[in-house]
């Protein structure tokens, strides 16, 4: 668990430094106070990348040439990240240089739920992949070798497609495809029935109003249902030499659920939607504390209160006190103070990008 952060010239915050509670942490403050650029901070420590800006210099506070970020966790690992707009990023795990950004985020599970959380079902399937492949990486640690064995070899058979070279030359990278994809889609067939399991019980709690519907998973590997991948790869390869990469396979997977098989983004009400993607987020943190004893799971929540009326407020507010998860949520609705319980949980109050205390 995360129990101290500092933040310099980040946004539009000068100079900042929070001990956050184990549980619950209360971000409140009005409209460009500084809210979200916290979580972002945190996005960052734990995971190498902001969710809104691809490039750091966009992050260092105008007028300035670096950004520091400091954090400590319970378990004693300090992280260090410096910004420079000349020298670039220098990360310290351990007191030690980092080579690889993705080692932070084998450190720290870190989910982040923006204020837009429809996403879930307008972003399209990048956005829904990545989302089940984060309790994968977590959960089963052999699943990230099979990804990236298949990435590698996806690309070298694009180049070759795309290099217009000869068929046998493009098609030795078939058997990775096929070896590797068809390990991935049965992990990933594996964790959606686990992750309806836990999530369906936890949506009925947070929306009681839809406590009898009933959910199914509704996946497509990436290709059609009925033909194995080596038939499809060897159909398609005219197809895909014309267009210059190959198009199905497990990359282009999509998931979603069915609420009494209909199609939830139409059923469901705008704050349903938003309790529906809190629900899969929340339930992907019950699945790494039941497979792995994972218990320091961040879950930051930006903007709670958008789209949810106030005892959808309280409810998401009680399910996270009885998850293993340090939480980090931010709004503009003071009221929300009221509901945190002031000796286990804090609130934290930003104005002009300055901590207030509360
Ligand atoms: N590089 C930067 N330097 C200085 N200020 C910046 C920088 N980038 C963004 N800002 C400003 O930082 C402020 C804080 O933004 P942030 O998104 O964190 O606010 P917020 O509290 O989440 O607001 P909202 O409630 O509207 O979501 C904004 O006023 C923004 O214009
Ligand atoms: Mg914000």
């Amino acid at each position: 668990m995360l129990s101290h952060l500092t933040l310099a010239h980040f946004r539009n915050i000068s100079s900042a430094t929070l001990s956050p509670s184990e549980g619950i942490n209360l971000i409140l403050g009005e409209n460009g106070s500084g809210k979200t650029s916290i979580l972002e901070a945190l996005h960052l420590l734990a995971m190498g990348r902001s969710f809104r800006s691809r490039h750091l210099k966009n992050i260092v506070q105008l007028e300035y040439s670096q950004f520091t970020l400091f954090a400590r966790s319970s378990e004693m690992t300090p992280v260090g990240l410096l910004y420079d707009i000349q020298s670039g990023l220098q990360i310290r795990l351990n007191n030690a240089p980092l080579k690889k950004l993705s080692d932070l985020a084998v450190n720290t599970p870190l989910q982040f739920i923006s204020a837009n959380c429809h996403q879930f079902f307008e972003l399209g399937p990048k956005f829904r992949r990545k989302m089940i492949d984060w309790g994968m990486f977590h959960v089963e640690h052999k699943f990230n070798y099979h990804w990236q064995t298949y990435k590698k070899a996806l690309l070298q058979k694009n180049a070759a497609l795309k290099n217009k070279k000869s068929r046998n030359e493009t098609e030795l990278w078939n058997q990775y495809l096929i070896k590797h994809g068809l390990i991935i889609t049965d992990y990933r067939e594996a964790y959606l029935d686990k992750l309806v399991s836990v999530f369906e019980p936890l949506f009925h709690k947070l929306c009681p109003s839809l406590s009898d519907c009933k959910f199914t998973v509704k996946y497509n590997k990436g290709w059609s249902k009925e033909k194995s991948l080596a038939e499809i790869l060897d159909e398609n390869y005219e197809r895909d030499r014309i267009i210059g990469y190959s198009r199905n396979g497990p990359h282009s997977a999509d998931w979603t659920l069915r609420i009494n098989d209909a199609s939830a983004e139409e059923m469901l009400s705008r704050g349903q939607q938003k309790l529906f993607y809190l629900g899969l987020c929340m339930a992907q943190i019950i699945i790494l504390l039941n497979e792995k004893d994972v218990k320091n799971t961040v879950l930051l929540i930006d903007d709670l209160s958008s789209e949810l009326d106030w005892n959808h407020q309280i409810t998401v507010i009680d399910t996270l006190r009885n998850l293993p998860v340090q939480s980090f949520i931010t709004s503009t609705n003071s009221e929300l103070a009221s509901l945190i319980n002031t000796d286990k949980e804090k609130v934290f109050h930003v104005k002009q990008g300055e901590m207030i205390a509360s």
